[in-house]
């Protein structure tokens, strides 16, 4: 293939904060981004130098932004959230179910939730359009909230948090129920349907403080048509699930009922189906990696014990990886994925330690990662 139309350069820097209203519908706004077309390294080499730095800059962009990709699990936490969200249409005086979603750190739990969050935004605004007919068009539609929490998140900052998200001026200052009011109106008058609460495990519920949030989580949801979806790291350790294990309120521990959990594990490949997960993964991942020399089975055949062994099975782990693995290809001119480049690209501390592990026993036999291996796979 030749290098035309391989290299114009767009400037497309997306460094929204999707935890404000501009932020989120940028993001929910944004049109997927163009693959960078395949070039052969013939056409490569023959690239004039400022149009080979503005195909390698695409490629960068490219290769870190890679998804998200489809897993089964993810699959299985958008039917959930559907479900509950779409059935979430209660009176105000009913009971609305919230979700969970409890996994391990890096395994892509906040890249489903802003995923999921990006498709019900646009499936509202297709629905009832960009404004609120009930408010004489005066009120935006916001169908979606997204909130990280960080470290004491209070009532009051929690409520400021929210107000921030819908842009409301003097956000900062005002008591809590102050805020509140303010945010309350806000959900309502936006027709806000889906909160997503990311980094729940920052919610301390053995304190006033974090048990206050708690509860006016579950006042909005009872009194708005709000479905919440929670998203932490070992949550129920924490006792944020389980009622009792909290020693919280009575109030807060009605909460527990109403969640359905979820969660996101690891890959593994000492099953069949675990197997066949990870090679649906590394397929998805084969079709996006844009090098000149990549090759046929260059992923799938050649390094898909490698990339286990390194990435522990952890979604994180495994695109930084990539994305690094494919810069340095295009660095060093090699334009191709191999073992030797591989090793010299160093990632998260936590998959490093384990990839010694992983590695003897890959060596030793003790995991089957290749037994249901293939012969053929698709172009990479
Ligand atoms: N479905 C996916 N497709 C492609 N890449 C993904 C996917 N999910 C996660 N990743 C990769 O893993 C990285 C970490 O994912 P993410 O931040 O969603 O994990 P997390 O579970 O929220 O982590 P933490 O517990 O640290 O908040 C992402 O930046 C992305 O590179
Ligand atoms: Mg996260």
């Amino acid at each position: 293939m030749s290098a035309e139309g391989a290299v114009t350069l767009v400037e497309d820097d997306r460094d929204w904060n999707p935890s404000t209203k501009a932020g989120w519908f940028a993001m929910a706004d944004a049109p997927p981004r163009s693959r960078p077309k395949s070039v052969r390294s013939e056409a490569l080499a023959a690239m004039a130098s400022r149009d080979r730095l503005v195909y390698d800059h695409a490629r960068a962009t490219w290769h870190a932004n890679i998804g998200p990709i489809r897993t089964p699990g993810v699959d299985a936490l958008f039917e959930t959230l559907e479900e509950l969200a779409g059935a979430n249409r209660q009176d105000g005086e009913k009971v609305k179910p919230a979700v969970v979603l409890d996994a391990l750190p890096g395994l892509g739990k906040t890249t489903a939730a802003l995923a999921f969050g990006q498709a019900f935004h646009r499936a509202q605004i297709e629905l009832y359009g960009p404004k609120v007919p009930a408010t004489g068009d005066h009120w935006q539609r916001i169908p979606v909230v997204y909130l990280g929490l960080t470290s004491n998140t209070t009532m009051r900052s929690l409520n400021a948090m929210l107000c921030r998200f819908y842009g409301l001026p003097g956000a900062d200052r005002g008591t809590a129920d102050w805020l509140a009011s303010r945010a309350a109106e806000c959900v309502a008058n936006c027709k806000t349907r889906l909160v997503i609460v990311d980094d729940v495990h920052f919610l301390d519920v053995n304190r006033r403080d974090g048990r206050e949030v708690a509860n006016h989580f579950k006042w909005l949801a009872n009194t708005f048509p709000v479905t919440f979806f929670f998203v932490g790291v070992g949550l129920r350790a924490r006792g944020l699930l389980d009622e009792g294990l909290s020693g919280a309120d009575a109030a807060f521990s009605q909460t527990a009922r109403r969640w359905s959990v979820a969660s996101l594990d690891p890959f593994e490949i000492a099953t069949k189906s675990g197997r066949a997960t990870w090679r649906q993964l590394l397929l998805g991942i084969v079709r996006e990696v844009v090098l000149a020399n990549a090759y046929r089975g260059m992923i799938v055949r050649d390094l898909s014990d490698y990339l286990f062994a390194r990435s522990s099975g952890h979604f994180a782990s495994l695109m930084s990886l990539v994305a690094r693995g494919c810069y340095r290809a295009v660095k060093t001119g090699a334009e191709v994925l191999s073992v030797e480049l591989l090793d010299a690209v160093r990632i998260d501390q936590a998959a490093e330690s384990a990839r010694v592990h992983l590695h003897a026993a890959l060596s030793a036999g003790l995991l089957p990662a290749d037994t249901d291996r293939p012969r053929q796979e698709g172009a990479a």
